[in-house]
């Protein structure tokens, strides 16, 4: 682009319809419920928010900040949690450095949750229940991807996938493929939430829940509310 061309910028006053203080529910665990649901129902009836679950995750290390898009695969009053491959990147970083800020974002609606606390291991049984539920061809992937380190290129990771694919056969069992010792799930540990909703003239609504108390998410009185300006 010519230095004195100026690009249009597109321009999308966000007319949601916001979020008060005497909408927000009771504690933040109900109000991310309730916002996800409407994300994934709003997908379900109207198609305009592909991955409702997308969740990106910010780690840090000595070089500063990273952040990757997984998906939200467990949300409870602990937290929201994903899985991943421990040996990642982002898994080393979080062994380092268990800070962690996550967000979902769901621009069609104008709104968005941010999460800051502390990553912790989601329990080992929980991961088996759900590595269970997974299609046999993602289980056999846990156990051919290295993730995040330098891959021989694709006909290696193929090849690899088929070794793992012959060691373990579908018999549609899900104990056909057992859960890499490698593989396992991140839960967010919140210390802050804060629920974005975007509103005319850029005059937005965020309404930030600060942890006051040791509860989980669903105890009303270890939150509380503070709007920030946009
Ligand atoms: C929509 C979407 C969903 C993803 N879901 C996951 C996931 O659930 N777990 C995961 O480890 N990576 C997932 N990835 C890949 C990550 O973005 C990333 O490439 C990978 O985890 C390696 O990151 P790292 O090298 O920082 O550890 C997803 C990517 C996208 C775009």
């Amino acid at each position: 682009m010519a230095s004195d061309e100026v690009r249009a910028v597109l321009r999308t006053d966000y007319a949601g319809s916001g979020l008060g203080e005497e909408q927000l529910a009771a504690t933040p665990f109900q109000q991310i419920s309730r916002w996800v649901e409407e994300a994934r129902a709003r997908q379900e009836e109207q198609g305009d928010v592909p991955e409702p679950d997308a969740l990106s995750v910010a780690t840090v290390d000595e070089d500063g900040p990273d952040v990757r898009t997984v998906l939200m695969r467990f949300l409870d009053p602990r937290g929201p949690g994903f899985v991943t491959n421990l040996q990642s990147t982002k898994g080393r970083q979080l062994a380092g450095n268990p800070r962690i800020a996550a967000s979902l974002t769901w621009p069609s609606m104008f709104r968005a949750v941010r999460f800051r606390g502390t990553a912790e291991l989601v329990d080992r049984a929980e991961v088996e229940t759900y590595f269970q539920q997974r299609p046999w061809g993602s289980r056999v992937s846990a156990w051919a991807s290295d993730q995040s380190q330098p891959a021989g290129g694709r006909e290696q990771l193929e090849a690899t996938y088929a070794e793992y694919a012959a060691r373990f056969p579908d018999h549609g069992r899900p104990e056909d493929v057992p859960v890499p010792e490698h593989w396992g799930a991140v839960r967010v540990r919140a210390d802050q939430v804060e629920f974005w909703a975007g509103r005319i003239n850029r005059l937005h609504d965020r309404l930030v829940l600060a942890r006051v108390g040791d509860g989980d998410l669903d105890d009303a009185a270890s939150w509380a509310v503070t709007r920030l300006q946009p």
